[in-house]
């Protein structure tokens, strides 16, 4: 694997690739990588034979008030397991390589971004669109893999490469979970045990959701009812939204019906978890 820092080495090295006949696909990330990154790196080498893994924890995405000095970082561990997962180039630049001067354009959402993270994280998803597509501009994949875990997230790179005609495929990978249920999430560390012990509630409660719509239960309402009881009372748990929505869209619906998703994020102390679930899958 090779390791760099530089755009113009990441243009060179792909279009090196392309000569010798590679299709190029592409995983983002943030770093502090786990097997639910390593699982997209996975389904990187299904859908192509040249794979470019990047890690840059964006700026532009954090609000004034998160988590960005505290994200973790550890670019020794990342490399490591970078190239035991087979990746063939690894970016990783620093904020001055991406961001050389003060931004005159991003990519804004429109409609898709006003719900669920969107409120909560004012600019979030600019941010995200924004360096996702620099990168797309400078590894310039055929296909580029992302997570459900961040489904609203997944749902607008999609929307943002539709719309603006950028030459790239999504694929969208399951989410990759702990044995109890909880979403593999670099924020996950964060919790303290005790934390970690109320977390499984999270799943459990789509896990309530899915059994509810398995046993006839189509009022979107009776099924957010459902997986609430799991959170509803549990210390140390605030939800922040938990709602059946359509997975284009990402609105509400008023009836469930399969293929539909169960948003939910809840703060647990002071680590937000997001995790969600297709019904009838
Ligand atoms: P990050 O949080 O590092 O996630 C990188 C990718 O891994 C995303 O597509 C995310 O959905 C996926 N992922 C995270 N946890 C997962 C899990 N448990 N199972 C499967 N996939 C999982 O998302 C970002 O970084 C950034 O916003 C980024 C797209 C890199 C732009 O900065």
């Amino acid at each position: 694997m090779r390791r760099v820092g530089g755009i113009a080495e990441v243009r060179e090295a792909v279009r090196a690739a392309r000569r010798d006949g590679a299709t190029i696909a592409f995983v983002p990330t943030m770093g502090a990588l786990h097997e639910g990154h390593l699982r997209l790196v996975e389904r990187a080498h299904a859908e192509a034979s040249y794979v470019v893994v990047s890690v840059f924890v964006n700026p532009l995405q954090f609000g004034p008030g998160e988590d960005f000095g505290r994200y973790p970082r550890d670019a020794e561990g990342d490399a490591a397991k970078a190239a035991d997962a087979g990746a063939h180039l690894l970016f990783m630049p620093d904020a001055g390589e991406l961001y050389p001067r003060e931004a005159r354009v991003s990519v804004v959402p429109v409609g898709l971004g006003d719900r669920w993270e969107g409120p909560i994280r004012p600019g979030h998803f600019a941010g995200v669109l924004t360096v996702v597509l620099k990168l797309f501009g400078i590894v310039q994949p055929d296909v580029a893999i992302f997570g459900q875990k961040d489904v609203q997230q997944a749902t607008l790179v999609r929307a943002m490469v539709e719309d603006l005609n950028v030459p790239v495929r999504i694929v969208v990978e399951p989410t990759v979970r702990e044995a109890d249920g909880l979403a593999l999430s670099s924020r996950n560390r964060f919790l303290t045990p005790d934390e970690r012990l109320t977390a499984r509630r999270v799943p459990q409660a789509l896990r309530e959701a899915s059994v509810a719509f398995a046993g006839g239960a189509r009022d979107a309402q009776a099924i957010e009812s459902a997986a609430r009881a799991s959170l509803d009372g549990a210390p140390d748990v605030a939800v922040d939204y938990l709602a059946v929505v359509d997975p284009v869209t990402l609105e509400p619906v008023a009836r469930a019906a399969p293929g539909h998703v169960v948003l939910v994020a809840a703060r647990v102390g002071r680590t937000r978890l997001l995790d969600n679930l297709v019904l009838g899958s």
